[in-house]
């Protein structure tokens, strides 16, 4: 979910909905605000996206409110209907809160409510937040020792803003395991999920840390920690980002302007990093050269992770395990002395990862970050950050970032190699040598590659299901493939290790469930080939990516350019994300805002 809230000089509303649309990608089944009108406090919620908020909100006067809250949904309890939509009010029309995350006893407090006469008018946990806030408020008479009350009394995650109709002009906040921050203005400030919320009007950010409580109005905010209320003292730090890079740039979607940024993003993060032939990631030099290293990621970036094992084993030497990082969370693993834990992540904001960095913590083991996202909660709780340099990504789909995580995990690989000493000197030069080069090879190729990718998607449109076939590092890359053609396209697809198919999966293969392979030029080519050979005898149908001059006879070879070694991986990832990319444009489905998902998973 994404939260907002204004107050200041301006109207509330067009400022609010506008920062709404800038955290659509956190979300959107269902969008709300509310405001102060002198009657009192005014709620307007739609179910589906904002273009149904800015439709009730069109035929209403709101433009003399000054203050406001706002929401843009990813529904976790309750379905994505307006009753459930937020903001939602306690029983007497006092407060007006937007929430995101879970309160986990939400129940519990719920029935006790119940008991004392509180009646529900949704099945939300952020219902039963207001009111216990309210009850707080109540007992203590006071709007800050009421919230305090109330934080003592729920177990969970949250990130909130909290208007009173007692108190116009003046917004509560509240965060922990959530993510909030807040903009200052001259005359005005924010509380947002993410900067882009109030990016055109003020670059000076304070970032919230958990457990710290907010009061704001037009000219003054105060930082508390939530419990105690002692205040507290926080660094205003200016971001130096622009609106017009979290925009499309002439693209049709997000997605196809991300997938065309990557040639971009190598070079940005390369930038710096290789000097007289050495890699230079200072980041790193805090920590030892990992003796194993546990990586944990979620999706896109859980992929990355995987692909880098194949890299950090053969060059550095260090055992490497990946985790998914929902399994590993509650999983009871075994750390030993000189371990590392990597978490990679486009957002810094995902749940999951973030408890893994706690149970790392615990356990004592060093956490390294490998984030997108500026000041984001997992850089701010890891022990060194390295930043990936991606720039923002809006569409839901991940694309470049992984192509950023990517260039960043094999420095990091060369970096411990030579750290290790059991890099070989050809491989660390031919890789600085090469990878320089490889954003121009990208950016000439990438328009062949759409038109490809456009006419093989219109060609095999009707299949129902995919396999998406590589060995060694490109089954990553096949992972990665049936993700983002599941992810937009809707079309079931699995991504399998070639070899594996013959134990099981083939027996799904007919001319109805075409393969998509990675067959590229190297040194696992004709074990692909083979197992590409017993899928034709089933008579299934095959897009191969392949380098020139190696081609195995498939229906659909689809040439790449070659690349040295592990590189050839930059060529295969916009392969298959424009393959998925043209399909789902093909099929006529929303490409930057798939259903279901959301850009950053805030909960578990
Ligand atoms: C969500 C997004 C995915 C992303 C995953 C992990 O599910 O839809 O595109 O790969 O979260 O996100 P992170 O920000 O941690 O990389």
């Amino acid at each position: 979910c994404g939260i907002i809230g204004y107050t200041g000089h301006r109207p509330a509303i067009p400022a609010i909905v506008e920062g709404l649309r800038r955290l659509e990608y956190r979300g959107y089944d269902s969008a709300g605000v509310a405001y102060e009108e002198p009657q009192g406090l005014k709620v307007i919620r739609a179910e589906g996206k904002l273009g149904a908020l800015d439709q009730k909100i069109a035929g209403l006067d709101t433009a003399s409110s000054v203050c406001g809250v706002g929401h843009t949904r990813w529904a976790t309890h309750g379905l994505p209907v307006e009753r459930n939509a937020h903001p939602h009010m306690d029983g007497d029309g006092k407060f007006a809160l937007v929430h995101n995350g879970i309160i986990e006893n939400y129940a519990e407090l719920k029935a006790e409510l119940v008991a004392e006469g509180h009646v529900f008018l949704s099945e939300t946990d952020t219902e039963v937040l207001v009111h216990v806030i309210a009850k707080g408020v109540e007992l203590t008479g006071d709007v800050r020792r009421g919230i305090s009350w109330a934080l003592s009394r729920v177990d969970g995650a949250y990130a909130f803003a909290l208007l009173s109709r007692e108190h116009p002009g003046k917004i509560w906040a509240s965060r922990k395991a959530s993510p909030l921050l807040m903009g200052i203005g001259t005359g005005e400030n924010f509380l947002a999920s993410d900067i882009p919320a109030f990016l055109p009007y003020t670059r000076e950010v304070v970032f919230l840390d958990n457990g710290e409580l907010v009061e704001i109005d037009a000219a003054s905010w105060q930082v508390f920690d939530s419990l105690t209320l002692e205040p507290k003292v926080k660094e205003v730090k200016h971001i130096s980002w622009d609106v017009q890079a979290a925009q499309k740039d002439g693209f049709k979607h997000f997605m196809l302007k991300e997938i065309f940024e990557q040639p971009k993003v190598i070079r940005d993060c390369l930038t710096g990093r290789i000097q007289k032939g050495r890699v230079v990631l200072p980041e790193l030099d805090a920590l030892n050269v990992p003796q194993r290293l546990t990586v944990v990621a979620c999706g896109t970036s859980y992929h990355a992770g995987l692909w880098a094992k194949y890299l950090l084993e053969s060059w550095a030497r260090i055992p490497v395990q990946v985790e998914i990082a929902s399994e590993f969370r509650y999983r009871d693993s075994v750390f030993l002395p000189g371990d590392l834990v990597l978490t990679i992540s486009q957002s810094g904001e995902t749940a999951d990862t973030l408890a893994a960095i706690r149970i790392a913590r615990e356990a004592g083991v060093p956490i390294l970050g490998l984030c997108n996202v500026v000041g984001s909660s997992i850089a701010r709780e890891s022990d060194a950050v390295v930043y990936t340099q991606a720039g923002p990504e809006i569409s839901v789909a991940s694309t470049k970032a992984m192509c950023s995580q990517m260039v960043l995990l094999l420095l990091m690989t060369l970096s411990w190699g030579v750290r290790k000493g059991v890099l070989q000197g050809e491989i660390l030069e031919r890789c600085l040598h090469d990878l320089p080069l490889l954003p121009d090879q990208l950016e000439a190729e990438l328009p062949t590659i759409r038109e490809k990718a456009k006419t093989l998607s219109q060609e095999y449109a009707d299949a129902r299901s995919f396999f998406f076939l590589g060995r060694g590092q490109n089954f990553p890359l096949a992972l990665e493939g049936a993700l983002k053609l599941k992810e937009i396209s809707y079309i079931h697809a699995e991504g399998y290790a070639a070899g594996e198919m013959k134990h099981g999966p083939i027996a799904l293969i007919d001319q109805h469930f075409p393969t998509f392979a990675m067959a590229l030029g190297d040194e696992l080519l004709q074990k692909v080939a083979s197992n590409l050979q017993e899928v034709q005898a089933r008579g299934g149908r095959i897009i191969a990516l392949v380098n020139p001059g190696a081609s195995p006879a498939v229906e659909n070879p689809w040439v790449l350019s070659d690349a040295w070694g592990p590189l050839k991986s930059f060529l295969v990832l916009p392969a298959v994300q424009l393959f998925a990319y043209e399909m789902a444009v093909y099929l006529g489905k929303d490409v930057d805002q798939p259903r279901n998902l959301a850009k950053s998973v805030t909960v578990e």
